[in-house]
């Protein structure tokens, strides 16, 4: 690829890695290391298991990476985190590894993996194991990662939806998630909580972001003393109309300040919803990184890559561009 293709916000696109077959990575990351960008996410379903309500959203595979030096062209590294054949296993597909994030440990030295994890046979529930937070680690960015099993932050109260995983610049990490005990509407709302040094579990410091009832698939992007999340509403699969929250500090108060997309007439982020950002190296761009969830056939759902605007008053926007060349 020469640059990224879009399409128009109604078409599905597909990507291809090196070796032509179409990426198949939802709703993960890129992560730079090693020199390399390595770009991971849950491989959905294919086609063969596409019959029945739930069609190919869950994984009979796992959490998958690619690499690329140019953000262009990606070369297939494997599974990096598996599901297993054994009905006793935690990890019996199918299942979902929902919006896996990837962030490494200076201290450790361990690449750690969240994700919001929804046990066999994947289906969105309340009960233990279908609505926690996931964890794996790894020795290296591209190896086998090893299950450390799911747990709750907060209490055990507290359903886990959609998360998402940001590493400061001081190297303290905070996970920001959807967590509702309820069906009411006022309860449900994101979270920020704050990991142990090594990533590895929950301490008990953490924010309920008042601002940001009924918000998911958070963002997290900073720039010159504000961090902004910017999220989508709750319908679904089907797209709906962004929301972005700014704050100086992660674990105070976070401000709503609307809808960051510019001209998005249909009012359905382009017909998307947010995965993650990232920095293009040697350079001041961030992307964040969408999803155009393709659900007669997940496996053809497409991509959507579009650099953070940040204007002079601290606010953040987002423009469709059929296709966009890096910088
Ligand atoms: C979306 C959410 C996805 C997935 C989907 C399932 O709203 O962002 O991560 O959970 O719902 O219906």
């Amino acid at each position: 690829m020469e640059k990224l293709c879009h399409g128009e916000i109604n078409q599905f696109v597909d990507w291809h890695d090196t070796d032509g077959n179409i990426i198949n990575a939802s709703d993960g990351g890129i992560i730079f290391a090693n020199g390399k960008y390595h770009w991971y996410g849950m491989a959905f379903r294919p086609l063969p298991f596409l019959s029945g309500p739930d069609g190919g959203q869950m994984t009979n595979m796992g959490v998958v990476m690619y690499e690329s030096s140019d953000l262009l062209n990606w070369k297939y590294e494997g599974v990096i985190l598996e599901v297993k054949n054994d009905p006793e296993s935690e990890l019996f597909a199918p299942l979902r590894f929902e919006r896996p994030k990837i962030i490494y440990n200076d201290k450790t030295k361990k690449y750690v993996l969240w994700c919001h994890f929804v046990k066999y046979p994947g289906n969105h529930g309340n009960n233990k194991g279908e609505c926690d937070m996931g964890l794996a680690v790894c020795d290296t960015v591209n190896g086998k990662y090893t299950w450390l099993g799911y747990s709750k932050p907060i209490d055990d109260n507290g359903c886990v939806r959609d998360m998402t995983v940001y590493k400061d610049k001081d190297g303290c990490a905070y996970l920001i998630y959807d967590r509702h005990t309820n069906l009411l509407r006022e309860d449900r709302c994101l979270y920020v909580v704050k990991l142990s040094d090594d990533y590895l579990s929950f301490t008990s410091t953490y924010k309920r972001i008042e601002s940001a009832i009924w918000r998911e698939a958070p963002v997290v992007v900073f720039k010159e003393g504000y961090y902004y999340i910017i999220t989508s509403g709750l319908t679904g699969w089907k797209t709906n109309q962004a929301k972005a929250f700014r704050t100086k500090h992660l674990l105070e108060q976070w401000e709503d300040i609307g809808d960051p997309c510019v001209d998005d007439f249909t009012h359905t982020t382009f017909n998307t919803q947010g995965s993650n950002a990232f920095l293009v190296e040697g350079t001041d761009t961030q992307i964040i990184m969408l999803e155009r969830h393709n659900t007669s056939n997940f496996v053809k759902s497409s991509y959507v890559w579009l650099p953070v605007e940040f204007n002079g008053d601290n606010t953040i926007s987002l423009r469709y561009k059929k296709e966009y060349c890096f910088e």
